[in-house]
């Protein structure tokens, strides 16, 4: 018998590791994490987990069957557990009011609509989606205006893990943040979110704060987190102007502990599922509320990262003697960074769509994010290839370029990917992570951001 049932709505890069990690510190609760998409629950329920994430599988297959389970049942699921998590996508709305900033809520909407149809006892609901301050407030009315007479807490609980050390952040992270009304009844219902937690995490860092401070505060780390690389990002164009080099500018301002050192790698820009959407939406709930000024300063740090992406590919154009039409191009990485098979929102995509918009063609290798490449470029089907093999994605290339951070990419035999190159060779290293002088030694004409190119050609 289990001491309670909790269950997540959405298996998907959070929902899945975030309650495998319950399950794993919490063997007297039953966790169920459902989905409506019923590959991605056969593939939790498989040896081939939907995401590739380090470590994920160990936590996943320790506690899988014992008091972890995943199902497509929502209905069923939701009428027996005690608390819910709700871990639905929130993606940027792409119709009517607020069409490409503000955050779609569709998908939570229709959850708590759900979660009340099948409810017959009051439970308490937890916004593990990031979602726009006030939303609590929303929820609550749909859920509490019904005529069964049963009562609903709906608390915030934002999730920080990023991709690649999602296991990491879960089991050891900075803070957990548990937002709750100050009603008698929401703080008992924070206080059984706070006993979950305070299995394996220091009651120090379980902070707890009103409910739209937490909301808001997811919204803001994300968006002080990117806008310190589209900081550093400006300033790598400063410095290839001026000769200055970005990671001694990097380390230099980092080791002000006030500044401090993460978050300072200069790069394509900033992908991923959440930085661009999370930052749109908190410019547009400042706009709604009149607060122009605020909502443009923080515009700003997505029009950089765009100016990033294609401040690159202008580079790579205008090095390869302004054009690459019928060039082969390599593209080394495809996912938003190392340690993940996610593409969403990666800078490889519109540099990739960018590239063969001036009719290059392209061989791409990733080591885990093969699967989306062909989807996120089907416009340009018959321009590349993916591949499987880095060194066969070189050959016969004109140029390499780096734009996901892959550890692996700095082990290459670069000698030989050089001899099997066209002439001149060039590598664009979008994350500065190889051996730039060893390269340039080798033939290559190298080009990294924020410090000035390893050039044979003059
Ligand atoms: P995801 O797209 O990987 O997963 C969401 C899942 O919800 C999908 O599998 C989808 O099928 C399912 N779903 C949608 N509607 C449903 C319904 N009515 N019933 C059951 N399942 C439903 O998204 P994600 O990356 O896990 O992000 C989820 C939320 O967490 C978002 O709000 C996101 O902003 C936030 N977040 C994400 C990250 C991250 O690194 N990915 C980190 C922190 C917070
Ligand atoms: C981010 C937040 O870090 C996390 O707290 C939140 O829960 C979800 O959003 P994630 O998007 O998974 O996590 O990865 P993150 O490590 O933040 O990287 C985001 C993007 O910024 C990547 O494309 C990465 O390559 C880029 N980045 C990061 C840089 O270009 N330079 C840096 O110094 C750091």
């Amino acid at each position: 018998m289990f001491k309670k049932t909790i269950l997540c709505i959405g298996a998907g890069y959070v929902g899945g590791p975030t309650m495998a990690v319950i399950a794993k510190h919490c063997p007297e609760y039953k966790v169920v994490v459902v989905d409506i998409n019923p590959k991605r629950i056969a593939q939790w329920q498989s040896e081939n987990l939907p995401i590739y994430e380090p470590g994920l599988e160990e936590v996943v297959f320790t506690s899988r069957g014992r008091n972890l389970f995943f199902s497509t049942d929502v209905d069923a699921h939701i009428a027996s557990s005690d608390i819910i998590f709700v871990s639905v996508n929130t993606p940027t709305k792409t119709f009517g009011q607020g069409a490409g900033r503000a955050a779609d809520l569709q998908y939570w909407e229709k959850t708590a609509r759900q979660i009340l149809k099948n409810s017959s006892n009051g439970k308490i609901v937890v916004e593990k989606s990031t979602l726009p301050v006030r939303t609590a407030a929303a929820m609550e009315r749909i859920l509490n205006s019904n005529e069964k007479g049963i009562h609903f807490d709906v608390l915030s609980n934002p999730e920080f893990l990023a991709e690649g050390n999602a296991i990491q952040d879960l089991e050891n992270p900075d803070r957990i943040l548990i937002g709750a009304r100050h009603t008698d009844s929401a703080q008992k219902a924070l206080q059984q979110i706070v006993d979950i937690y305070a299995h394996w995490i220091p009651m120090e860092k379980i902070v707890t704060s009103n409910v739209w401070s937490s909301e808001l505060s997811k919204l803001v780390a994300n968006a002080f987190l990117a806008q310190r690389v589209s900081s550093i990002n400006t300033i790598s164009a400063l410095c290839e102007k001026t000769n200055a080099d970005i990671e001694e500018v990097s380390r230099a301002i980092g080791m002000d502990s006030r500044i401090g050192s993460k978050f300072l790698t200069a790069g394509v820009g900033f992908g991923g599922s959440c930085f661009k959407k999370d930052i749109l939406n908190l410019a547009y709930i400042a706009e709604c509320y009149g607060l122009t000024e605020v909502s443009k300063y923080w515009e700003q740090v997505v029009a950089i990262n765009s100016y990033q992406q294609q401040r690159f590919v202008r580079i790579v154009v205008s090095s390869m003697f302004n054009t690459v039409a019928d060039k082969k191009i390599a593209l080394f990485g495809f996912a938003f960074k190392a340690d993940t098979g996610d593409t969403r929102e990666s800078p490889a995509i519109d540099i990739a769509k960018a590239l063969m918009e001036e009719r290059a063609i392209l061989s791409i290798y990733d080591p885990k994010a093969s699967d989306g490449i062909s989807s996120d470029l089907q416009q340009f089907r018959g321009r590349f290839t993916v591949e499987e093999d880095p060194y066969k994605t070189a050959r016969g290339a004109h140029a390499i370029i780096i734009a996901t951070d892959w550890k692996q990419f700095k082990d290459y035999q670069y000698e030989k990917i050089f001899e099997e190159m066209e002439k001149p060779a060039f590598i664009f290293d979008g994350r500065n992570i190889l051996d730039h002088k060893k390269l340039y030694e080798i033939g290559f004409n190298v080009h990294r951001i924020g410090r000035p190119p390893l050039s044979h050609l003059g």
